[in-house]
C-alpha cells in the first residue's frame, strides 16, 4: 500500500485539490489501486488560528511513513510574508531533500501554444532544475540597512553534490526514456565559480552516457532558442534560479499555469507534487480554477510510485478534456472547476 499524504493548502489549492483527489479516488475505488490517502489541514487557516505552520514531527512522519505529497497551493493575502508557506513548501523541500525540480513541457493542443505554427510534437520537453541550493539557500544579509549607504548581499551555494546528483538525474531519465540529449544551461561566461563546477559536472557525468549528447547553452541563449524553436529540446538542467525563469516560460509554452505540473524529487524517497500556480486569492471558491494542473501532477505522482497505466489514464483523459473544450475559462472552455474534473473522472472511468 502506497501511502500519499494530501495538503490542499490555501485559495484554489483547496478547489484544485478536490479534483485530483476524486482522480486517485477512481483508481483506488474502481481499478483497486494500491493507495492511501490521508488529508493534513496545514496552510494559512491554521496558521493564523494556531501558529503551526509544519512541525519538524511532521516532516519527519512523512519521510518515515509516507511515498508521496501532494500540495494544492499556498499564499494568503492575511499573512503578507508568506511565513506559513515558506515553512510548508521550503520547509518540505529542503527537509525532505527534495533536490530536483521536475517539470515536464507538453503542448496538449496546438490551440494552447502562444507561438505560431508550432505542433505538439514540438513542445516536448522536460525540465530538471536543481531545487535546494543555488540563489535560494538565504545566504546573505544586510549591511547599513534602510541608510543611503546600505549594502545587499545573496549569495549563491553550489555543492558537488547538489549538482551531480541533479545532472545524473536528467541524464538518467533521458537513458530511461530513450531520449538523445540532455542541454545544461548556466551563465558561466559571467558567473565564473559556479559556472566553472557545472561545467565539469556536466562533461564528467555526461561521459558515463555516451549515448546520449551533451549540449551546453547560456542561460539566455537558451530563453531565446525555446520561444525560437523549442522542438529541439529533449531534456534541459539548470539551477535553480535559471529554472524557476525557464519553467515558467515553459508553462506558458504549453498553455499556460492552468496546466503547468510539477514534480520535486528525493528519487526513491517520499516526494512531492503540485501544481506550478498559486493560490490565486480571487479566484477561490468560485469554481473557476482549473483543476488540470493538479490532476496532471497527481499523474507525476502515480507515475513516480510506478502506476504508469494510470499516468496513461489520465494523461489521455485531460487531452480528451482540452481538445474537445471541456475546459475552464482559462483555456477558452466554459465550464467550472468541478466540471472540468467530473469529466476527467469519467473519461478515466470509461477507459479503465
Ligand atoms: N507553489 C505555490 O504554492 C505558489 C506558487 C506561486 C505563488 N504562490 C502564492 O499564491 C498567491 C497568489 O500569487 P500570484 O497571484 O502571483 O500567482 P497565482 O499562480 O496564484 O495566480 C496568478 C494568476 O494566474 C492565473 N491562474 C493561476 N492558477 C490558475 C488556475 N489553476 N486556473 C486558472 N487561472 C489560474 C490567475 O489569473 C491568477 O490570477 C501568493 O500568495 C503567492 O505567494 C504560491
Amino acid at each position: 500500500m502506497f501511502k500519499i499524504a494530501i495538503i490542499p493548502g490555501d485559495g484554489i489549492g483547496i478547489d484544485v485539490t478536490k479534483e485530483a483527489v476524486k482522480v486517485l479516488e477512481v483508481f483506488r475505488d474502481k481499478r483497486g489501486t494500491p493507495i492511501e490517502l490521508n488529508f493534513f489541514d496545514y496552510g494559512a487557516e491554521k496558521y493564523l488560528a494556531t501558529g503551526i505552520s509544519m512541525p519538524d514531527e511532521q516532516i519527519e512522519e512523512f519521510k518515515q511513513k509516507y511515498h508521496a505529497i501532494f500540495i494544492g497551493a499556498l499564499g494568503d493575502p492575511r499573512i503578507p510574508d508568506m511565513a506559513h508557506a515558506r515553512d510548508i513548501l521550503l520547509g518540505t523541500r529542503f527537509k525532505l531533500d527534495l533536490f530536483v525540480n521536475y517539470r515536464p513541457v507538453r503542448l496538449i493542443d496546438p490551440k494552447l501554444c502562444p507561438l505560431k505554427d508550432k505542433t505538439i510534437e514540438d513542445v516536448n520537453f522536460v525540465v530538471f532544475r536543481e531545487n535546494t541550493e543555488g540563489m535560494y539557500v538565504g545566504v546573505g544579509g544586510h549591511l547599513k540597512k534602510y541608510t543611503d549607504e546600505e549594502v545587499a548581499i545573496q549569495t549563491s551555494v553550489n555543492t558537488y553534490k547538489g549538482l551531480e546528483r541533479t545532472i545524473r538525474h536528467a541524464f538518467e531519465f533521458a537513458k530511461e526514456q530513450g531520449l538523445k540529449e540532455v542541454t545544461m544551461s548556466d551563465k558561466s561566461n559571467a558567473l565564473r565559480f559556479e559556472g566553472d563546477l557545472w561545467q565539469r559536472i556536466f562533461e564528467s557525468v555526461g561521459k558515463e552516457y555516451p549515448d546520449i549528447g551533451s549540449r551546453h547553452l547560456f542561460i539566455d541563449a537558451l530563453v531565446m532558442q525555446l520561444v525560437k524553436r523549442p522542438e529541439q529540446f529533449q531534456v534541459i538542467v539548470t539551477s535553480n534560479m535559471f529554472g524557476d525563469i525557464v519553467t515558467d516560460l515553459g508553462g506558458q509554452l504549453q498553455g499556460g499555469l492552468g496546466i503547468a505540473a510539477s514534480g520535486n524529487l528525493s528519487p526513491g524517497q517520499v516526494s512531492m507534487f503540485e501544481p506550478v500556480h498559486g493560490s490565486a486569492p480571487k479566484y477561490a471558491g468560485k469554481n473557476i480554477a482549473n483543476p488540470i494542473a493538479a490532476i496532471l501532477s497527481v499523474q507525476l505522482l502515480l507515475e513516480y510510485l510506478g502506476f504508469n497505466e494510470e499516468g496513461k489514464l489520465i494523461e489521455s483523459a485531460v487531452s480528451t478534456a482540452i481538445v474537445s473544450d471541456k475546459t475552464t475559462r482559462d483555456l477558452g472552455g466554459n465550464l467550472g472547476t468541478k466540471e472540468v474534473g467530473d469529466f476527467i473522472c469519467e473519461q478515466i472511468s470509461k477507459n479503465l
